[in-house]
């Protein structure tokens, strides 16, 4: 592998505070420095004028639906779909057929990834047995085959004692128990509980529901000394209980998706189905309590809960599977807030990159030199949109589909190799 050289390009790295017009050498896939003007005749040179260079995004909650449901994703296509979006390292959810609840799985999913070859696919298990909540998995096993976090996704985990001993256990593994906070007794309808809802007659899923589980899970983080994540953070309230027990010294982080700092509950009257996600997009104010809680640090990342879904699942809203794709679309989100004066643009990528990889306890997200050169080059002005020309995943259930956008991805590079390169 040659020498590379990222030239001229303006260097964001939150984690050694960087923001300069600098150049970047990349030599046997790791950064060797950062100095202006760098020469090495025979090096391969990136020319990076007017692009921003970044260390390469994290996602830490994305399904790539393999094994068992390939005709919505792949492993293959989920990875293609993250390089074109910025990311160099997936975390994936467990609720694939069947779910990683045995170390085969997780050996399965890391060896296909590492087949593809382009990004770094890491496995999350499932807290508990074929994610039935009754049982809890073997999480030493699970980790020992190269889970890096444990959830059940897609459903919460109920039993208040079970979330107990995986967080005891978790305090033990130093692993993070993810949590996908939603009483199921409560949450048992297709949208947000509110004027929406009654507007269209569509059954619900209120924001108390998450309010519940997120707040028991705070409470048994503050006594065991686990590491409680919450994943997908929507609502007001939800941000002061994290708020208030990250204060008392629990070890809390949370996500948001992407797509709840965007969007809101009445995008549901112009895109029906596309327009479902658990949990559900809320209201004005809760979208408005989640940019402050990003900007203020309760948020700790931005992970884009990528669930791809097939055209016929996305029928009519009360009958449609929940999820949006967001691989490719989390990068322009966030250059929104930034260009509105929300977040800065060093917040933004600290989200995107530092502070997913501390969550799960990984050595990336940096370009100091010695670091693995997992580096994503975009251009924040460019304007394009997601239609079937430039979608990468096999699916396309996503609000945002045919609408503009604007900032896109020119380069992801890993482990210093080029895995994707705008044409
Ligand atoms: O909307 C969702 N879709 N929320 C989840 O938690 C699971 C996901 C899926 O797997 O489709
Ligand atoms: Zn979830």
């Amino acid at each position: 592998m040659p020498k590379l050289i990222i030239k001229g390009g303006r260097v964001l790295d939150p984690s050694q505070g960087i923001d300069e017009e600098i150049d970047l050498c990349i030599d046997k896939g790791v950064i060797k420095r950062l100095e202006k003007d760098i020469l090495e005749p025979e090096a391969e040179i990136i020319d990076a004028q007017g692009l921003i260079v970044a260390p390469g995004f994290i996602d830490i909650h994305a399904h790539l639906r393999e094994p068992g449901q390939e005709y919505k994703e792949d492993i293959e296509s989920g990875c293609r779909s993250a390089v074109a979006g910025g990311y160099t390292t997936l975390v994936c959810m467990p609720n694939t057929e069947p779910p990683i609840d045995k170390p085969w799985v997780a050996r399965y999913i890391e060896s296909r990834a590492c087949s593809v070859g382009l990004c770094k696919v890491l496995p999350a298990g499932t807290i508990t047995e074929g994610r039935k909540g009754k049982k809890l998995a073997d999480l030493w096993a699970l980790k020992e085959a190269g889970c890096v976090a444990f959830t059940d996704d897609g459903s919460p985990l109920m039993d208040s004692s079970l979330m107990k001993k995986a967080l005891e256990l978790s305090a033990q593994m130093e692993v993070p128990i993810m949590n996908h906070c939603e009483d199921d007794r409560l949450a048992v309808g297709s949208i947000n509980e509110g004027e929406v809802s009654s507007l269209l007659g569509l059954s619900t899923r209120p924001p108390e529901a998450e309010d519940l589980l997120n707040a028991r899970d705070c409470i048994l983080a503050y006594y065991t000394g686990g590491h409680v994540h919450i994943q997908h953070l929507t609502t007001e309230l939800g941000v002061e209980i994290v708020r208030e027990f990250k204060a008392k010294g629990a070890k809390i982080t949370c996500e948001v998706n992407p797509n709840h700092l965007l969007l809101t509950e009445e995008e549901v009257i112009g895109a029906g189905a596309n327009a479902r996600v658990n949990p559900p997009l809320r209201r004005k104010r809760d979208r408005e309590k989640l940019i402050e809680a990003l900007a203020d640090g309760t948020i700790d990342c931005v992970a884009t809960d990528h669930a791809p879904h097939h055209p016929s699942e996305k029928g009519l809203v009360d009958r449609a599977m929940p999820g949006m794709i967001g691989l490719q679309t989390a990068l322009p989100i966030l250059l929104e807030l930034v260009r509105e004066g929300r977040i800065s643009l060093m917040r933004a990528l600290e989200l995107l990159t530092l502070k997913p990889a501390q969550i799960i306890g990984i050595d990336r997200g940096s370009l100091k030199p010695g670091s693995a050169a997992d580096i994503t080059i975009f251009d924040a002005d460019r304007r394009w949109t997601l239609n079937e020309e430039t979608n990468l995943s096999k699916s396309r259930n996503t609000p945002l589909w045919g609408r503009e956008l604007v900032g896109r991805v020119i380069y992801t590079i890993k482990d210093g190799r080029i895995v994707y390169k705008l044409h």
